[in-house]
């Protein structure tokens, strides 16, 4: 058996990089650490196989914590772990700082100590900040110039990473990615917080003019991406991942309403983010020509995608917005 170590993976990503991972790499064993924030959900990981997933409930910032969870000489070490929503960062960047520095230079630390052969860190296209309309997209050795508080903690992470190859020799990898979208996506971030207000009849956010660009890839591209890094890509090297899909948060919206069939009077332009970016994109040439990656999903078919599940589990979503997911870990894990 191959040992994967993943921190967040009761999250939107995590938990469907668990799942990919375990349904294409029959030989690999998961451990999953996960504090189980807001933002974590166990239900998000009800389908997987137990035999090949353990499930552990801490703190990536608690040193004597991650000792006892990552196993000794694991194979890989992957932290998805990190808080991730902008909006949050600028209410409070005390907790980004916590988790995403400090939590990060933990694992590299405790991953040495422990003797796990490569570390792969979940960056963010937001690293490199905000791109003029007609500059191109972002290359790996593009400055770094985050703007946000969680942009800002992500890029100190990412730095942490490379000091810790060019001072101790680690394995480490960074992946750097656009917006994803798709199921289980956490209903306070633009894609899944539209498509369930319009099914609620609710009015759908717009910030400032709605003409910020992001780049949108479907989460499982992402993980085929992250597997092909961590299994493949060079020690101590940065993958930019996207899907080389731009579009105006104002059009998402608008082709969210057309597939549910709901009005565009629902749209409800507010004030904008502070310090918001107006565009990301990126340029995954290094990733495509060293590692043979390339998106499978265009933009139009996952949104499709994304908006039937969410149509299908009403149930999870609903549960997240009342809160009683919360109590999914002791139904399911409590008396184990
Ligand atoms: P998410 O907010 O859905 O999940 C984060 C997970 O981390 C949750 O399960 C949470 O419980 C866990 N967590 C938070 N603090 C923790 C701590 N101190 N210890 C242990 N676990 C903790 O996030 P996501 O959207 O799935 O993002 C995952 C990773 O991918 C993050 O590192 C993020 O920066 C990066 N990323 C996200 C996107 C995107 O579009 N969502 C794009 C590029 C990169
Ligand atoms: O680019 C990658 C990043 O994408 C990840 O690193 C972050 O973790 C992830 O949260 C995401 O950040 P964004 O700020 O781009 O995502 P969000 O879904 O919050 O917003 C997408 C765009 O939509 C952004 O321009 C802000 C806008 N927006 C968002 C919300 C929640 C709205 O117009 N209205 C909204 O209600």
């Amino acid at each position: 058996m191959t040992t994967y170590v993943v921190t967040g993976g009761a999250g939107f990503i995590g938990s469907n990089f668990v799942r990919l991972t375990l349904e294409s790499r029959p030989q690999v064993a998961m451990v999953d650490i996960d504090l189980l924030t807001y933002a974590g959900n166990l239900e998000n990981l009800a389908d997987v196989p137990r035999d090949r997933h353990t499930f552990i409930r801490a703190d990536i910032t608690d040193p004597e914590a991650m000792r006892r969870a990552i196993p000794e000489g694991a194979d890989l070490l992957i932290n998805f772990a990190a808080e991730t929503h902008v909006d949050r960062s600028i209410l409070g960047p005390l907790a980004f700082v916590r988790t995403n520095v400090l939590g990060t230079q933990v694992l590299l630390d405790v991953a040495r100590e422990k003797g796990v052969k490569r570390f792969i860190q979940i960056s963010t296209d937001e690293v490199y900040g905000s791109l003029e309309p007609d500059e191109p997209p972002f290359t790996e050795d593009w400055p770094l110039d985050p703007s946000s508080p969680y942009a800002a903690s992500k890029t100190s992470a990412d730095l942490l990473v490379l000091a810790s190859h060019h001072t101790y020799g680690q394995n480490v990898g960074i992946t750097r990615c656009s917006n994803n979208y798709g199921p289980y996506q956490f209903p306070e971030k633009l894609i899944p917080l539209m498509i369930s207000n319009a099914m609620e009849d609710k009015p759908l956010p717009v910030y400032g003019d709605g003409r910020q660009v992001r780049d949108w890839i479907f989460t499982d591209d992402h993980s085929r991406a992250i597997l092909a890094v961590a299994e493949n890509g060079q020690p101590g090297e940065v993958y930019n991942i996207g899907a080389r899909s731009e579009r105006y948060n104002i059009d998402v919206v608008r082709e969210i309403l057309r597939q549910l069939g709901k009005p565009e009077s629902l749209i409800q332009f507010v004030t904008d983010r502070p310090g918001h970016d107006r565009r990301y994109a990126m340029d995954p040439t290094r990733l495509s020509t060293e590692l043979g990656w390339h998106p499978a999903v265009d933009f139009e078919e996952g949104l499709g995608r994304t908006i039937l599940w969410y149509q299908q589990h009403v149930d999870w979503w609903q549960r997240v917005r009342d809160g009683s997911y919360r109590e999914f870990y002791d139904k399911w894990y409590g008396n184990r």
